[in-house]
């Protein structure tokens, strides 16, 4: 495992620092001391969040025609988990410290001791990871139910409902966002292991004998959505796992991998999980959950190829990537360089200062701005402290208005990466910042301003 030297400036100490000063991820009910391995997302975190999700959303659904999407409900029927397999195999061995009463997972542990006191330990058990429920108000009667531990399930027993309704043929594939619940046990890494976290899962429908082609095409193409985002190419990387560490239902399976703080570890597995899931919930609910192939006039159940990702993982590895720090002076700038896709905050309005001759004008700006994106208006304290501050939370564009502004109705856009400065009219703005945020270069010269080609390679 390679350390956090390794992976230069970025360390978790300092993400997890970052986040909380600035509002991104706090501890989950932190005035009670805080519950293990959950976290809440800030007001910044809920729009970088939020934007990963979109930028999934629309590469694997709105862009494409193969596609549909889905929100199946958190709480199933309990035999969805005896048919998948997760009531009986979804486990982990654990052992208990007979000395300390501390609980470890049996694979984690080295020799035959506690890992903190040496002290002796029971031998293992298998602990399932599914938090269980219960729904009817009288608890004798009440159905044991399970807070879903992937949300690969819900699509899986929807198969037939949008096979119906949309009038699908194969290949094509559903994908859903949604929370899922693992009551880990080795946990402590920030939200990279969480007992509570999202997931972005797609089921993939082909016909048997394409699936191979299929799966190699979603590797490909879920390697690229990462780098497509602004993640180094050399922080990422696909291993393939031996046979013995597939899953019991997987022909084959891809690991995309992060160079996170930790060391290189999962971001998102894609899975050739062969008629498994489909075979497996039309015996234990006893529906046709067959396809008719109208080639070759049968029916057939399809293959699924299932590439799923972690929203959170995905955000971690998003920020670890842009987290940045340059010398400043006596002082160290900070920069998130996101993708303009993932920032929380697109642009920021500074008046010059607070003088409240610049305040009309700086408002008409923001609010003209507001309609199209999240904007951030500040005039407390120095504009160099502003701009850092904006740095910061990798907000690309700063729009200042200063007294100039008043007289020529001309504002200057500032960039986050390179810091250069342009001054363009208040008219041409919003389609300036357009073009910018969507990455067009921008080669129509502004009066009085320069050619500037934000974010070019
Ligand atoms: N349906 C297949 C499935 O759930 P998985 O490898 O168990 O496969 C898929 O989970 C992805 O979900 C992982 O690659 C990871 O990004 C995310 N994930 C899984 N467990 C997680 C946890 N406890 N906390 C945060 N993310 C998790």
């Amino acid at each position: 495992m390679l350390t956090e030297q390794a992976v230069g400036k970025v360390t978790m100490e300092k993400l997890v620092s970052l986040c909380k000063r600035r509002g991104f991820i706090f501890p989950s009910s932190e005035i009670y001391g805080s519950l293990g391995a959950t976290y809440d997302y800030g007001p910044l975190g809920v729009e970088l969040k939020n934007n990963v999700k979109k930028a999934w959303w629309r590469a694997v659904v709105q862009e494409r025609d193969d596609m549909v999407g889905l929100d199946a409900s958190i709480l199933m029927h309990p035999q969805t988990w005896v048919a998948s397999g997760h009531v009986q195999g979804f486990a982990d061995p654990l052992v208990d410290c007979k000395q300390c009463r501390k609980r470890w997972r049996a694979d984690h542990v080295k020799g035959k001791g506690c890992p903190d006191c040496q002290g002796e330990l029971t031998e293992p058990r298998m602990f399932n990871l599914m938090f269980k429920t219960s729904v009817g108000a009288v608890e004798d009667e009440a159905t044991v139910v399970y807070l879903r531990p992937e949300t690969a399930q819900g699509i899986f027993v929807n198969f037939q409902n949008v096979l119906t309704s949309t009038r699908k043929k194969l290949p094509f594939g559903i994908a859903q966002i949604g929370k899922s619940f693992r009551n880990e046990i080795t946990t402590g890494n920030f939200i990279f292991r969480m007992r509570e976290f999202e997931q972005m899962e797609i089921e993939y429908f082909v016909k048997p004998g394409t699936d191979e082609e299929s799966f190699k095409r979603w590797v490909e193409d879920r390697f690229n959505w990462y780098v497509n985002l602004g993640i180094k190419k050399e922080n990422l990387r696909l291993r393939q796992h031996a046979k013995d560490e597939l899953a019991h239902y997987a022909r084959d399976c891809y690991d995309v991998e992060y160079l996170f703080p930790i060391g290189w570890s999962e971001l998102e597995g894609i899975a050739n999980r062969t008629d498994f899931d489909l075979k497996q919930h039309a015996q234990h609910s006893g529906k046709d959950l067959s396809y008719f192939d109208e080639e070759t006039k049968e029916r057939i159940i399809p293959y699924v190829i299932e590439p799923s990702a972690g929203v959170d993982r995905s955000v971690l590895a998003f920020l670890a990537d842009a987290y940045d720090e340059e010398p400043d002076k006596d002082e160290t700038r900070v920069v998130l360089r996101l993708h303009p896709d993932l920032t929380p905050v697109k642009v920021a309005v500074l008046p010059l200062s607070r003088n409240e001759k610049l305040a009309p004008l700086s408002r008409e700006v923001c609010g003209s701005l507001r309609r199209s994106w999240m904007v951030q208006y500040d005039d407390a304290q120095s504009i160099g402290r502003r701009y850092r501050r904006q740095d910061e939370i990798g907000t690309p564009f700063c729009v200042t208005i200063d007294f100039q502004s008043l007289e020529d109705r001309q504002v200057t856009i500032r960039e986050r990466d390179k810091m250069r400065q342009i001054r363009v009219p208040v008219e041409a703005l919003k389609s300036t910042l357009d073009a910018k945020l969507n990455g067009e270069a921008f080669d129509v010269l502004p009066p009085g301003g320069k050619r500037w080609l934000g974010f070019e390679s």
